[in-house]
């Protein structure tokens, strides 16, 4: 095929490579690992939903539905969209399959999602989001547990430099009535506005305080703050949440200015955000939103999560260089059988086998190849031990062991029948 007519990815759109997937495979189980330790279950939803889902949960002001959304009409003529986020897509089935009337659920989800956004490092347009949803608890406690569980995520991934930054939107009353005082202040500035925050003065005025703007910022630094507006209750249940964190020695910031840019939160919104990693700064984000599934037709139901962007993480925790990325990169077979002949070929495919069944890594050398030529392949694949069948050994149904490395000292290579080379084996990788 001529180099013109090859087809490539879509802009946006990347291929997450054999090189790449070993890091990816260990943050999704140190994820995995501590949902399910907090009881968390996996929900799967259709990467396509009706358009009128996100429409109606995200906000029709929302850059997401305004103008980022893969959506088209199927052959029915149906509008159907590529989920953009996880959260609508699980209240949808949540309410569908029965999951919230009288119960409650503690669910995570993990998958790609779809904006069509300017990609730019750290922002795609599919990128993949590891999600925590909750429902039928309208109590803090749910919220410092699951922002302890990203806690313990970050600290088992070894993550620097990540800030927790948390605030409260109140509920509806606070939220109108900080509109109004916000709307205000910046009617008054508006001179000094950019276009966008113009416009979003009768849009959506609350995105204002997320402007990157500088003389928009300058405006913003004496605007009302909306922690001065919560009602009672809603301040109540922030500070409770406040205090169940400073027990938990999980430290953050204040900041009056997160809103988010999803239109379905009440009350406290987090972001954990990476200094040094640049623009797209923001791992993971989410919040409350208590009216979301009563919106989309079922029994208010009271929700609170995140979503956490992999590409995002995984790139931070390279740059970092994190022992996770540097683990995933020496990311090897513990073993390397070399073998010459079909009868060899066939006792290697067997140790093979035996091998595995005691949880051992084993790549075999597949084809034609003379014992010098694979013994360098076994050198280079990073296993630490090599297996060889040669002609002899095949014979004498025994193996040879050889110790490529993780040992300081060299050791001798030894011959064992191949029935007993899983002990062997097993006992040799463990005093590595
Ligand atoms: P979000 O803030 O839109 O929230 O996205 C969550 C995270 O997904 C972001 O913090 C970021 O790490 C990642 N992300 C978003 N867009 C992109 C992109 N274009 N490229 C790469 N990464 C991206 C939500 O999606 C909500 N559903 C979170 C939530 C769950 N709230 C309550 N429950």
């Amino acid at each position: 095929m001529s180099k013109k007519s090859q087809i490539k990815a879509i802009r946006g759109m990347n291929d997450i490579l054999p090189i790449e997937t070993p890091l990816w495979l260990a943050v999704e189980r140190v994820c995995s690992d501590v949902f399910a330790k907090h009881n968390y279950k996996q929900i799967r939803t259709p990467l396509l939903e009706s358009t009128h889902l996100f429409a109606r949960s995200i906000g029709a002001d929302t850059d997401i539905v305004s103008k980022e959304m893969y959506t088209f009409d199927d052959r029915n003529g149906d509008s159907l969209t590529l989920r953009p986020e996880g959260t609508a897509s699980t209240v949808r089935a949540g309410i569908e399959n029965g999951l919230f009337y009288n119960q409650q659920q503690r669910i995570w989800y993990t998958g790609p999602m779809f904006r069509h956004e300017r990609p730019q490092k750290g922002r795609y347009r599919q990128f993949h989001q590891i999600g925590v949803e909750c429902y039928g608890w309208s109590s803090p406690d749910i919220e410092a547990e699951v922002l302890s569980m990203l806690d313990q995520v970050f600290q088992t991934l070894g993550l620097q430099d990540t800030e927790l930054q948390l605030n409260s939107l109140g509920d509806s009353d606070t939220r109108s009535s900080y509109r109004a005082a916000l709307v205000d202040y910046l009617s008054d500035h508006k001179q000094s506005l950019d276009e966008d925050s113009q416009r979003r003065l009768s849009t959506n005025p609350l995105r204002i305080l997320d402007s990157k703007n500088a003389d928009v910022q300058l405006v913003l630094e004496g605007a009302p703050s909306i922690l001065d507006y919560l009602s009672d209750e809603s301040s109540e249940s922030f500070s409770t949440l406040r205090g169940y964190l400073d027990d938990l020695g999980i430290g953050y910031t204040i900041n009056p200015k997160l809103v988010r840019g999803l239109d379905y939160y009440n009350d406290t919104v987090f972001e954990w955000v990476n200094a040094g990693y640049g623009a797209q700064a923001t791992v993971c984000g989410g919040g409350r939103y208590d009216s979301m599934v009563e919106q989309l037709g079922g029994q208010a139901t009271p929700g609170f999560g995140f979503g956490m962007g992999l590409e995002r993480l995984v790139q931070i925790l390279q740059e970092q260089g994190a022992d996770i990325a540097d683990r995933a990169a020496q990311d090897a077979a513990d073993v390397f059988i070399i073998s010459t002949g079909s009868k060899a070929r066939s006792q290697a495919l067997q140790l093979q086998a035996s091998l595995v069944a005691v949880d051992v890594r084993v790549q075999c050398h597949m084809g034609e190849g003379s014992i010098k030529n694979q013994f360098k392949k076994a050198d280079k694949s990073g296993a630490a031990i090599a297996l060889i069948i040669g002609d002899d050994e095949s014979a004498a149904q025994t193996v040879s062991v050889k110790v490529l490395r993780r040992t300081a000292e060299p050791i001798a290579q030894q011959s064992v029948l191949q029935n007993e080379a899983s002990k062997l084996v097993t006992n040799l990788l463990e005093s590595l």
